[in-house]
């Protein structure tokens, strides 16, 4: 129990959100700044042995539920066998965070792999504004991705939507419709500066308190129970096959019930979504004079500074895209 990661009020931290790559094969013009962005290098990144290894001392370590995100996790080679190797090590929940494009060509392997299931970025359900938005004109392979989530039992699918005013503000309740007669959970992000905060326009930002407005003009809704630690308030429309709710980092912060450290591709690990701070493992792990237990030992000290601190937003070091969200 001693050796568990506990943060700083001895709250245990039993979710880690787990980098595999910094590449995306979308370029959501919130997420990735104009000039490009600078990608680590092969070997600044966490090898296949490397990330194994620190998964297994994650686990060692309490960590139940791990979340695979990127960049896009399914851009990194060899993601279905990291998955497999990562569901043989028993833990309880591995999920991913994906744009979905190529959930067509991967579903059924992640499954097969032992995923259990996927939340999937979607900001509009518009093939032309989905061009617009990412850059690149894949919105058919998404939604044919989501069928093959469905289709391979990768569930509850979730699909995740940052809402932006004059962006897709008029589909929230769209969305919405779609969970009337599907079995999927919508949620809609706030807009968070994060990302690339000189192009952050606070004029853009929708407030939960507006999303809903919008929703209950069109459905009759009722609250669910909020899970502990969920980062999302949910709601179903009444006789509704799924559910939808909202992601509020920015009208209302979660740190008070955070449960996680996220972990970067090129091997740091982050307390909080917005901490500038990074704690650098990569040479640890690379240095032969130190073993797992030494670095167990790290991950303890390094959570054990986690606290509640409402980061400032304004203040993240890195893109979205090479954090995970
Ligand atoms: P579930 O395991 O299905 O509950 O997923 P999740 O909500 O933990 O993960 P997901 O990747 O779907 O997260 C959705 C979004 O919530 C992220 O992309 C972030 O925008 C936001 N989010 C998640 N964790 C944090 C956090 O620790 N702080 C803040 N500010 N936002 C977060
Ligand atoms: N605000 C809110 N959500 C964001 N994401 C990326 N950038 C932002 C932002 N600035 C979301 C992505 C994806 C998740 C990983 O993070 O859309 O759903």
């Amino acid at each position: 129990e001693n050796m568990h990661l506990r943060d700083a009020q001895g709250k245990p931290i039993n979710y880690v959100r787990f980098s595999v790559t910094d590449r995306c094969n979308l370029k959501c013009f919130y997420c990735v700044p104009e000039d490009g962005i600078c990608h680590a290098t092969q070997d600044q990144m966490l090898s296949m042995d490397e990330i194994q290894r620190t998964l297994k001392i994650l686990h060692q370590l309490g960590v139940r539920k791990i979340r695979m995100t990127g960049g896009e996790p399914l851009a990194r080679r060899g993601i279905g066998r990291l998955i497999r190797l990562a569901s043989a090590m028993g833990f309880d929940d591995i999920a991913m965070t994906t744009n979905g494009v190529l959930l067509p060509k991967f579903a059924g392997l992640l499954r097969e792999c032992g995923l259990r299931r996927v939340n999937i970025s979607l900001d509009t359900l518009h093939p032309e504004r989905f061009t617009h938005i990412t850059g690149v004109d894949s919105f058919k392979q998404v939604w044919e991705g989501i069928k093959a989530a469905q289709e391979n039992g990768l569930h509850p699918i979730k699909i995740n939507a940052v809402a932006i005013k004059g962006v897709n503000d008029d589909e929230i309740a769209d969305f919405v419709a779609l969970t009337r007669d599907h079995h999927i959970s919508v949620r809609f992000i706030e807009y968070m500066p994060a990302g690339v905060p000189e192009h952050y326009n606070p004029n853009q930002f929708i407030s939960v308190a507006q999303m809903l407005e919008q929703v209950q003009e069109r459905f009759h809704i009722e609250p669910l129970q909020r899970e502990t630690f969920s980062t999302a308030s949910m709601y179903r429309i009444i006789g509704g096959q799924g559910t939808f709710g909202f992601i509020s980092p920015v009208s209302e912060h979660f740190c008070h019930s955070c449960n996680r450290l996220r972990i970067t591709a090129d091997g740091k690990i982050k307390t909080c979504l917005f901490s500038r701070h990074e704690h650098d493992f990569l040479h640890m792990l690379r240095n032969q004079s130190v073993d797992d237990a030494t670095l167990a030992k790290y991950f303890i000290k390094v959570a054990a500074a986690k606290v509640a601190e409402n980061s400032d937003m304004y203040a993240g070091s890195r893109n979205m895209t090479r954090i995970g969200g």
